[in-house]
């Protein structure tokens, strides 16, 4: 079964209790949150004041991209405050062993581990992943450049997804596909091995966001 993760990124934050809510109702599985520095990505997006505020809005699990330098500084603070899932990219990560077992040490506020997350940028090989392939539970494989939502779907994410599957093996770690998914590569993506679908501007950026949503999933599962 594919999960849907509706990305706030492209909600409207004058209103993202409503946005929020919407996607909820809609059966999204889990909120995205994308947390830039300025640094690691050339944009700011929130920190957590806004994820207080979505935490109090939602029961859905809370799926936290970050893309920051130093990640391992926050994670705790991440999760104290209401994170089910933390993502810290390979490519600001020297010791990225110790930061996804960190992470997985670190308790969720409704119970259980933090999931641990790895982000590859477009240009990141999966081998980095090789060696630590037993310390995760999550791969975010980006198709496009973190930074920004509204962007265009890298095709090249294909053969990449296919290749991450084989060498997961029959572990039971999620693929996460994010940047410019839309309805048209819901079924290819499946197709190639994603088990959860980012979706930022497809979805609050739809006149109706619960309808684009289901016919993500629809076409993810036709
Ligand atoms: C990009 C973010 C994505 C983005 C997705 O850096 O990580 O999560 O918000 O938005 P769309 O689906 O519009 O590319
Ligand atoms: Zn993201």
């Amino acid at each position: 079964m594919i999960k849907i993760a509706p990305s706030i990124l492209s909600a409207d934050f004058g209103i993202l209790a409503e946005e929020i809510a919407r996607a909820e109702a809609a059966g999204a599985d889990q909120i995205h949150i994308d947390v830039m520095d300025g640094r690691f990505v050339p944009n700011i997006t929130l920190g957590f004041p806004i994820l207080d505020a979505i935490r109090k809005r939602t029961r859905l699990p809370l799926d936290l991209h970050l893309m920051i330098v130093e990640p391992e500084k926050y994670l705790a603070e991440f999760a104290a405050r209401g994170a089910d899932m933390l993502t810290v990219h390979v490519e600001a990560c020297p010791h990225l062993q110790r930061t996804l077992t960190s992470i997985r040490e670190l308790a969720a506020r409704r119970g259980g581990p933090v999931k641990a997350g790895a982000g590859l940028n477009p240009a990141t090989p999966p081998d980095t992943l090789e060696w630590v392939k037993d310390d995760l539970d999550i791969v975010l494989v980006m198709s496009v450049n973190p930074g920004f939502g509204g962007q265009k779907f890298i095709p090249a994410v294909y053969p990449k997804i296919r290749q991450i599957r084989t060498m997961l093996g029959t572990r039971g770690v999620d693929v996460s596909i994010d940047g410019g998914v839309k309805v048209e590569h819901a079924r290819p993506l499946a197709e190639h091995g994603a088990s959860i679908l980012v979706a930022g501007s497809a979805v609050f950026e739809a006149e109706d966001p619960a309808k684009a949503i289901r016919e993500l999933r629809a076409a993810a599962e036709a």
